[in-house]
């Protein structure tokens, strides 16, 4: 039995996963500060064309006024497009690395914490985003339901993330975990009234490889 991959995977059904103790908090907070100085894999911008920011934009439907959570942030690039594609809309980013949210641009709010213990009122939120950091949360259903919890009944929450049966294409820190489509809408399922997962890549036009799952729930 591979003990270390059924601990990477959450452990065994019906016992606790692994958790964000403060020392691997600590860790994964070192490891993105200094990640934050490296533009090229850690990039401030996206180009907002790419099939990943539209997904997430679309699904979150019109940001006139509305309140908005972008989850483990970075460097707000997510957010940079949403806030020049509409001012009115109020975006916060969270995130656990100081030096990342340095890079947040001006207009949207951002904020210091892990997505395990958000630091926002239940229902406070009318849409919540995740790309590419809910697998650095370790405690992945705590994660979840706090994502849950700050959006309103019947707001919009687009997760993006990799699919667990590729793991190993990529070189990961030890604490990253990948998801099947059936466990995220299992655990998205348990707050959400409605949730959906699609295969995506960067470009519409080209066919998803396998790699990159979005999750779309409404609570
Ligand atoms: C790969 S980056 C993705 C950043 C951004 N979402 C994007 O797509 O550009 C992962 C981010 O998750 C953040 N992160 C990791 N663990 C976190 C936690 N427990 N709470 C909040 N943010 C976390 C990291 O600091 C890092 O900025």
């Amino acid at each position: 039995m591979n003990w270390k991959r059924i601990l990477r995977w959450g452990g065994l059904p019906g016992l606790p996963g692994p958790t964000l103790t403060p020392g691997l908090r600590a860790r994964i907070r070192a490891s993105f500060d200094d990640a934050a100085r490296d533009e090229e894999n850690f990039p401030s911008t996206i180009d907002s064309r790419i099939w990943h920011v539209r997904i997430v934009r679309e699904h979150l439907g019109d940001l006139r006024g509305k309140r908005v959570l972008d989850v483990g942030c970075g460097k707000g690039r997510f957010a940079r497009v949403f806030k020049e594609q509409e001012p009115e809309a109020e975006i916060w980013g969270l995130d656990i690395s100081h030096a990342m949210l340095r890079f947040v641009p001006h207009g949207v709010h951002p904020c210091a914490g892990s997505m395990t213990e958000l630091p926002f009122a239940d229902a406070s939120f009318d849409g919540a985003y995740a790309t590419e950091s809910l697998e650095h949360a370790v405690e992945i259903g705590k994660a979840v339901s706090e994502i849950c919890r700050v959006v309103r009944p019947g707001g919009r929450i687009a997760i993006i993330d990799k699919n667990a049966a590729q793991w190993g294409r990529l070189r990961t820190p030890e604490w990253e975990k990948w998801f099947t489509r059936k466990e995220l809408q299992r655990l998205l399922g348990r707050h959400c009234r409605l949730v959906e997962s699609r295969f995506v890549s960067y470009w519409e036009d080209v066919e998803p490889d396998g790699l990159f799952l979005a999750w779309l729930a409404t609570k």
